[in-house]
């Protein structure tokens, strides 16, 4: 089974508990929501790999450690996830960027895909899905099983701000590889699939839609 990584860093609990507010406008929002993805983003990085190189500095010669690899892909899941790309950027300014989008057919209710667009050499790459809200797990498992199917990246790992322990689940069941990172695990869904407590609907507070 993949692992849930709970980030629980006292500045990215603080700011996600500014962000649940119903006060909170879509400025500040926004901005919270940018400085924790770059909190988080510092956090999933954590493992990358490193290669020795030789450099110069004012003084002498010296082997000194940089990114292995080839650039990491950030892959946002339309639209929501399009929130989190500015602030992960600030730590991984190279990354590329790739978009999936879904919609939900209101007659199966399975996620249909409706656009698809990634860098190219993905199977050298190592990605990071990107959605702010684990919710039903239905649009993060259909977005993961497109990119495995169409691009089979090097590895791939999944981050969120908030996750239902019913999206949790069924995510795990149908990507055990794929680890999750998370600021919080909330208490269950609601009838119509929104996290409770939750922080409401994450593309109207990002785009202030509502
Ligand atoms: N998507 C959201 O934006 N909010 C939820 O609570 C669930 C899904």
């Amino acid at each position: 089974m993949s692992t849930l990584h709970l980030i629980d860093h006292p500045l990215v609990q603080h700011k996600l508990t500014l962000m649940r507010r119903k006060e909170a406008s879509t400025n500040s929002f926004r901005r919270m929501l940018g400085e924790l993805s770059t909190l988080i983003a510092y956090e999933i990085t954590r493992d990358m790999p490193l290669q020795d190189i030789e450099i110069e500095t004012p003084l002498e010669t010296m082997t000194a450690k940089v990114i292995d690899g080839k650039k990491l892909v950030l892959v946002s899941i339309l639209r929501a996830g399009n929130g989190f790309l500015d602030g992960m950027l600030n730590v991984v300014p190279g990354a590329r960027i790739g978009h999936i989008g879904l919609y939900r057919d209101p007659e199966t209710l399975q996620p249909v895909e409706y656009y698809f667009k990634m860098p190219s050499e993905m199977h050298e790459r190592d990605v990071i899905v990107v959605d702010p809200m684990l919710a039903t797990g239905n649009s993060a498992v259909a977005a993961v099983q497109q990119l495995k199917t169409k691009c089979r990246p090097k590895s791939i790992k999944f981050m969120c701000l908030l996750a239902a322990p019913e999206g949790v689940e069924t995510f795990q069941n149908a990507h055990p590889d794929v680890d999750i990172y998370t600021a919080a695990v909330d208490r269950q869904l609601d009838s119509q699939g929104y996290i409770l407590p939750g922080l409401g609907d994450a593309g109207d507070r990002i785009f202030g839609t509502k």
